[in-house]
């Protein structure tokens, strides 16, 4: 009998290239999703090994009921699912807050009551970022959280639900004794499965039409999808893994992000680039260096470029369509956009 593992929200980015990795790597898997019959979604059942090896569930991350009846059977479970809006949001509690929070404890909850093993929770470096209190220059880890007041005070409501959803998961384990790792991925680039074009993939291509705004020069920290999916399953698998694991392992400046890309595809328009000021006043770097210890082992920034803007080529979502708007996301509208 194959492992059997449940993946939330499936049919996203992230999800998708795990669920390709579990696939090939012999697990049964159980991907919930809220729409099984959206078109958006059929990629999953043409995955290698979909057929024998993948079942599909509908579940909201607010119904506890759909969420138990997918996650019984399984002895691990990977909480992906949620919302990552691209869309400047008008109600935080509904679009963002309950979602993120309380679907994080929903599927907690159920994982107890099914007796699941290992649950690895996909949180995020916006429940690092803002930590005014973080020594200057010094490169942030694991014991680093943004400051939830912060984050509500500047209106970041996806860093505020990430944060305040990591830390329910963690107390929630301290407290229930559950097994539970965080990981925290960074900006997210590389080559999608899904049809539809995801919020971290939009910046890039935003990047790359030249978007109306201009950005800041300031650091970005990228990670390849196909290195996220690697290091979620490294700490499911790893028995002496623990806690909270930061998954951003390099960074590159707004401007030497352009050149680089410039040098391969001298042809896009690029978005503008405006001086900012010290860049390790906007953010200062981060360690993975209790993921690399683990045996992680991230791909080359540059691959994780070309590979994804080979990808956008090949799909056509960089040709300039008449009357179509090149948007930055709202989501990096605080840390990237540069005041005109
Ligand atoms: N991409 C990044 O740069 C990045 C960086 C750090 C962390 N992360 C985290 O990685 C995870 C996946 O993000 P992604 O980039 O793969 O985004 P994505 O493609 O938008 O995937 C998000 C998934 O969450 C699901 N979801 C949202 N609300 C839900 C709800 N109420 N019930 C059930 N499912 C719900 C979505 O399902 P529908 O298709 O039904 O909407 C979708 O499958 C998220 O936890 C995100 O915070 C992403």
């Amino acid at each position: 009998m194959p492992p059997r593992v449940c993946v939330t929200g499936g049919g996203g980015y992230v999800a998708s290239w795990l669920i390709k990795l579990l696939l090939s790597r012999g697990y049964a898997v159980h991907a919930t999703l809220r729409d099984p019959c959206d078109p958006k979604n059929a990629h999953l059942m043409r995955l290698d090994g979909a057929a024998a090896n993948l079942r599909l569930f509908k579940a909201d991350v607010l119904d506890h009921a759909a969420l138990a009846a997918a996650v019984a059977g399984c002895e691990g479970v990977f909480h992906v699912a949620s919302p990552v809006p691209a869309d400047k949001i008008v109600n935080p509690e509904t679009e963002v807050m309950i979602p993120a929070v309380k679907g994080t404890l929903n599927i907690l909850q159920a994982c107890s009551s099914m007796k699941v093993q290992k649950v690895v929770v996909v949180s995020s470096t916006s429940a690092l970022h803002f930590n005014p209190n973080w020594p200057k220059g010094k490169p942030k880890d694991e014991s680093c959280w943004s400051d939830r007041k912060i984050c509500i005070d500047h209106e970041l409501w996806y860093c505020a639900a990430k944060t305040v959803a990591e830390e329910t998961a963690l107390e929630y384990a301290e407290k229930n004794g559950l097994n539970v790792i965080t990981a925290c991925p960074c900006i997210v680039f590389g080559p999608q499965l899904q049809p539809i074009v995801n919020t971290s993939s939009e910046l890039l291509i935003y990047v790359l039409k030249g978007g109306p705004n201009a950005l800041k020069d300031m650091l970005w920290h990228v990670v390849d999808v196909r290195d996220v999916a690697d290091a979620l399953l490294l700490v499911y698998e790893k028995p002496e893994s623990f806690g909270r694991y930061l998954c951003a392992p390099d960074y590159i400046t707004t401007r030497a992000l352009l050149e680089l890309l410039k040098k391969t595809y001298p042809d896009y328009n690029y978005v503008r680039c405006k001086a900012g000021g010290d860049l390790n006043a906007i953010i200062t770097p981060f360690s993975s260096e209790k993921l690399r210890n683990l045996g992680w082992k991230p791909r080359e920034l540059e691959e994780t470029l070309l590979d994804s803007i080979e990808y956008y080529r090949e799909m056509g979502i960089l040709q300039n369509v008449e009357a179509q708007t090149c948007r930055l996301p709202d989501l990096f509208r605080h840390l990237h956009a540069a005041e005109e």
